[in-house]
């Protein structure tokens, strides 16, 4: 396969049409490696909140799994939609949403599985844009999934406001903010801070012509909680996982090194007022 030149990573603005068409175009051509490389950690069916391995069964952030039953669920940011089938296994009812096809195509088959029981409702769509009516879902929930990608986060937390019945549960993880001032690598050099925590200029690769091909957008802990706040949501719980001491697994820049100096992943739990 002819491959042209490696992307150049840099810091400068992408807004919001620019960051979601890098990462659809991102996820599509990455989804194959993706899921071979963390499916296994992943599992088919279970709800890991990110790399450090808390599961929603452990953590029941969404509310005790017994409650779950007949509860309607919008995953964003789903991928292969491993999360939302534990959910359905629980009882509830889950809707699977991710930007990317290829992500999609991925969950399909793992739901075409011999054995497997139906298939989950997946929706291909953009975080900030929701194809769903107002006060449509009792819970929603993202691992990892849009909120590290999008340009503009507070409308994505105001859709989901809207989507959401009142006193319904949303919660979502992402990279822990002050992972940002830190190199995103595993190992010693990416525990001594090189950027500012305080700089909210985008990560972007671009091609040869300039145009984005991989986005990432930075918000601080205090940006997050003024988002969910003017979105008409409260939050009730921000979980930080620590890293277990059974968990020897490396992912990207999440490792047992960093993971027992520095947060990596943030857990915002929020209830729609
Ligand atoms: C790190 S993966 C997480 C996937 C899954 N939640 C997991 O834990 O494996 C991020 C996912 O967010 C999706 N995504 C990125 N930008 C999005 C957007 N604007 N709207 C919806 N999904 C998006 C990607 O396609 C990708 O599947």
């Amino acid at each position: 396969m002819i491959q042209g030149p490696e992307p150049e990573a840099t810091r400068r603005s992408a807004g919001i049409t620019e960051s979601s068409r890098a990462s659809r175009g991102w996820w599509d051509r990455n989804a194959d490696d993706y899921q071979i490389e963390h499916g296994d950690f992943l599992g088919d069916d279970r709800f890991v909140w990110g790399p450090e391995g808390l599961d929603e069964a452990e953590a029941a952030l969404l509310g005790p799994a017994a409650g779950l039953k007949g509860r309607s669920v919008l995953e964003i940011g789903a991928g292969a939609a491993q999360c939302s089938r534990w959910l359905a296994a629980q009882g509830a009812l889950p809707v699977a949403l991710d930007l990317s096809r290829r992500q999609l195509q991925h969950a399909r088959r793992i739901d075409q599985e011999p054995g497997r029981p139906a298939p989950l409702p997946l929706v291909q769509a953009d975080a900030a844009f929701l194809p769903f009516a107002d006060a449509s879902f009792d819970l929603a929930c993202s691992a990892y999934g849009a909120l590290p990608f999008v340009a503009d986060t507070g409308r994505v937390q105001r859709e989901v406001r809207r989507v959401l019945r009142p006193g319904g549960r949303w919660v979502f993880s992402v990279t822990h903010p002050v992972r940002w001032a830190f190199p995103d690598e595993p190992g010693p050099e990416g525990l001594t801070a090189a950027s500012s925590y305080f700089d909210r200029t985008p990560y972007v690769e671009q091609d040869d012509r300039g145009l984005a091909v991989y986005v990432e957008h930075h918000r601080t802990l205090g940006d997050r909680v003024r988002e969910i706040a003017a979105a008409g949501l409260r939050l009730v719980d921000l979980v930080e996982p620590e890293w277990p001491r059974w968990n020897e697994q490396e992912w990207g820049g999440w490792s047992p090194l960093r993971g027992r100096l520095l947060p990596g992943t943030a857990i915002f739990v929020c209830v729609a007022e």
